[in-house]
């Protein structure tokens, strides 16, 4: 791989031993993609601080240098961290304080959290703790390169920002992070952004919960490749993009879509393709709109729902007021739990709203950093639970061995004040 002068410094340890090691990694890891050279990143955001049994071993032989020498580094030599060389920010991680006693998450995992939590923002990551980063002040421009971890994040990065990113790893971006570079292939490369699929709406995507299903379908059908959607599709909102982005690389791996008129990088259908003729769209019609129902409630059996979990990805502020309204003077079932996940500072924004204190009055619970999927936890007896989110409803069962019931918002919170799964498709 071709490397500038700058880098090839780096490389011999003008900058320490860590950005060392570091470039070292960054160049085994390009040559193995066959990257013809890096590219200068100044956004990162990975999962430094997230507690794991191999973390915690690290950990307790060598520190957290020693913790991200091996785990981000692949250097198993004794190291200082220094500061972090561009902007970097911590995606979701474990459950925090304020899930502690809820579930059967360790508590030894939230300190852990929290002493890994002081060591790397000293160093300059920025916690903001959340699958969507977007959302809380990490918010890339067109064009710009990013060294991004989270599926959901990496699409709705590439797609709906229009910045550029690989589904990176902990090893890139810990290394990314201390050098500001990042191989330059995939996503960044511009000829390598164009749609490959033309998929097509024939019934109406105007809801949340219809764009989480449209997404679902469209991922399950081009898997990895890099899907245009057209067709009877109203105007989505960033909840919407949120949603579809991260269904399409659940049932597949899309890493980034097109959307003609609405995403940046496809002002028209034409643009979207790079200029060669559209394929023959696949269609997604009342039959694949059924399966894609059929398939996320294919775990539900007993209507008794004893969890409720929204907020996958995390909750936006009007994702939270809209849950809030809808339990305004309203009591949860007695033995039905009700999570919202959200990003801490929002949850900021929620409390001085009002919002947190009238889904707190109903007997519902707003909590921040992880969700029960990435912390692998839910209430304490679940049984079976309800989302609006398709990618818990994908994930969960099979994580942590519960039944899943896949609906609307407003089907959701019916079933968290009644107990009682009622949805259906309309
Ligand atoms: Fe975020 Fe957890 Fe969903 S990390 S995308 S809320 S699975």
């Amino acid at each position: 791989m071709f490397l500038t002068d700058e880098e090839k410094g780096m490389r011999d340890g003008a900058e320490g031993e860590a950005v060392a090691a570091a470039m070292d990694l960054l160049i085994r890891y390009g040559d193995a993609l066959g990257a013809e050279r890096l590219v200068e990143t100044r956004n990162v955001a990975g999962t430094m601080t997230q507690p794991s049994p191999a973390k915690r071993r690290l950990f307790e032989e060598g520190g957290w240098a020693k913790a991200y020498a091996v785990i981000n580094l692949d250097c198993d030599r004794e190291i200082e961290i220094p500061r972090m060389r561009v902007p970097t920010c911590q995606l979701q991680h474990g459950f925090g304080p304020d899930a502690a006693g809820l579930t059967k998450y360790a508590p030894e995992s939230i300190e852990l959290q929290g002493s890994a939590e002081s060591y790397y923002s000293e160093r300059g990551v920025n916690i903001l703790a959340t699958c969507t980063p977007y959302q809380v002040g990490n918010l890339p421009v067109r064009g710009e390169h990013c060294a991004w971890m989270e599926s959901s994040a990496v699409v709705y990065c590439n797609s709906v920002l229009g910045a550029r990113t690989n589904c990176e790893g902990g090893a890139s971006t810990g290394a990314a992070s201390l050098t500001g570079k990042i191989p330059y292939w995939g996503n960044h490369l511009p000829e390598n952004r164009f749609a490959t699929h033309l998929l097509q709406a024939d019934v109406s995507v105007d809801d949340f919960q219809e764009w989480g299903m449209f997404g679902y379908f469209v991922g399950e059908t081009v898997q990895e490749a890099r899907p245009a959607v057209i067709g009877e599709l109203a105007q989505p909102d960033l909840a919407d993009l949120k949603h579809f982005g991260a269904a399409t690389a659940t049932s597949g791996g899309v890493e980034l879509y097109h959307i003609p008129g609405i995403t940046p990088e496809a002002p028209s259908l034409e643009a979207a393709f790079g200029g060669r003729p559209a394929p023959e769209p696949i269609r997604y019609g009342p039959r694949e709109r059924e399966w894609v129902y059929e398939t996320l409630n294919g775990q539900g059996t007993s209507t008794d729902v004893d969890f409720v979990l929204l907020g996958c990805p995390h909750a936006s502020l009007d994702q939270i007021a809209r849950i809030a309204y809808l339990l305004e003077d309203r009591r949860l079932h007695d033995g039905t739990e009700l999570w919202v996940m959200t990003p801490r500072a929002l949850r900021t924004m929620a409390d001085r709203n009002g919002y947190t204190r009238t889904i707190t009055q109903a007997g519902g619970r707003v909590l921040t950093d992880s969700c029960p999927a990435m912390s692998k936890a839910a209430p304490p007896g679940t049984r079976v639970f309800a989302t609006d989110s398709a990618k818990q409803a994908h994930y969960l069962p099979a994580i942590l061995g519960i039944e899943a019931w896949f609906g609307s918002l407003d089907e959701c919170i019916d079933a968290a004040v009644t107990g009682r799964w009622r949805g259906g498709l309309s």
